[in-house]
């Protein structure tokens, strides 16, 4: 049944888990936003133009994006389509933000020349930046730097400034009350939290059942992965947790309330199921993922109720470049030539 063995040790096995398991992005909603986006990746060799993807958006009626870096040919492809975006920074341009001269050039280069007629919600400093990465000292110090550029424009109101984590920052995770920062996360992340806390801005976070499931194919079972189990998994007091999204993001806000940030709202930042290339990458357990997802979100976790979860589906196209896993290229809700894989909504 459940997604952990008859153990003693269940904190130790949900760490497993979740390290072997998660490894891309998370989130949840403030007003004025669809709940659903779409991540627009571009590393391939073989995708539309920048045009043609935006207009292919508008065609599916998305009404958020992610992009990973400051493409020029995107933003002015945007530029009064009114669809919400958060704008990435590469992790590798991080130590150069942290010179105040360098993000306000940044911030007026990509982001005041395109306001308001590119409709910026966030600013992703950095994706996936694990405590122990060389780049993990520049998160905060960009993040600070873009943020008084955005300050300098008037914009900070308007356009929030974060960073996109992943669930491996958690030491705990079972149950979802237990979830707490690893020793290690934590003096990387609470001083984060502290910024975004003060600023008005939520956490992104990556989430991805998909790797849950294939770390630990034994004990997660399927259906919790592809929210199709038929009935409760994890009691956890008051909480019944259906689906391994839900369980996975509440562990999150768990740990944010053990940091004095209770009231900080998560937005999922990624969330995908592979068609190929793997265990259970098939075209029909992406399909029910998605479907499942984009129906699931509207509701809220059982931690935060009848709240839109914000979230970012990944990707639009498979990424013929990406890798080293087999998988990590057939992420697309669609094939390069605009066919979908399966019939999706994004509504
Ligand atoms: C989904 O994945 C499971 C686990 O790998 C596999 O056994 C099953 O055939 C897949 N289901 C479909 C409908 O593709």
């Amino acid at each position: 049944m459940g997604f952990l063995p008859a153990t003693s040790n269940k904190t130790l096995m949900v760490s497993i888990f979740l390290l072997l398991a998660i490894s891309m992005s998370n989130g949840q909603n403030t007003a004025g936003a669809p709940s659903i986006g779409v991540c627009n990746g571009r590393i391939a060799d073989d995708l539309p133009s920048e045009q043609d993807v935006v207009n292919f958006y508008k065609i599916n009626g998305i009404g958020a994006m992610r992009i990973y870096d400051p493409n020029q040919f995107t933003l002015q492809a945007l530029k009064g389509t009114n669809i919400q975006l958060i704008l990435g920074i590469p992790n590798a341009a991080l130590q150069s933000l942290t010179n105040p001269s360098a993000a306000s050039d940044f911030v007026k280069r990509n982001i005041v020349s395109f306001s308001p007629a590119v409709k910026f919600r966030y600013i992703s400093v950095g994706n996936e930046v694990k405590p122990t990465d060389p780049e993990a000292q520049f998160v905060l110090p960009a993040m600070q730097n873009i943020y008084n550029a955005l300050v300098s424009a008037n914009l900070q109101g308007q356009i929030k400034v974060s960073t996109s984590v992943e669930p491996t920052l958690l030491g705990n995770s079972y149950p979802p009350s237990a979830g707490v920062f690893s020793e290690v996360a934590r003096p990387y992340i609470i001083p984060i939290i502290q910024f975004l806390a003060s600023n008005g801005a939520p956490l992104l976070a990556n989430i991805y059942t998909y790797f849950s499931y294939i770390g630990d194919t034994k004990n997660i079972n399927l259906g919790f992965a592809l929210f199709t189990s038929p009935g409760v998994v994890v009691q956890d007091g008051p909480s019944g947790y259906q689906n391994l999204f839900d369980a996975t993001l509440d562990s999150l806000y768990s740990a944010l309330e053990k940091v004095g940030a209770a009231n900080l709202e998560i937005v999922v930042s990624e969330s995908g199921w592979p068609s190929a290339g793997g265990t259970a990458a098939t075209v029909e357990n992406a399909s029910t993922y998605y479907k499942n997802l984009i129906k699931h979100v509207k509701n809220g976790t059982p931690k935060r109720p009848g709240k839109p979860i914000e979230t970012y589906l990944f990707a639009m196209f498979d990424e013929n470049r990406k890798g080293p896993a087999e998988t990590e290229r057939h992420f697309g809700l669609f094939s390069p030539n605009k066919q979908p894989k399966y019939p999706i909504k994004f509504v």
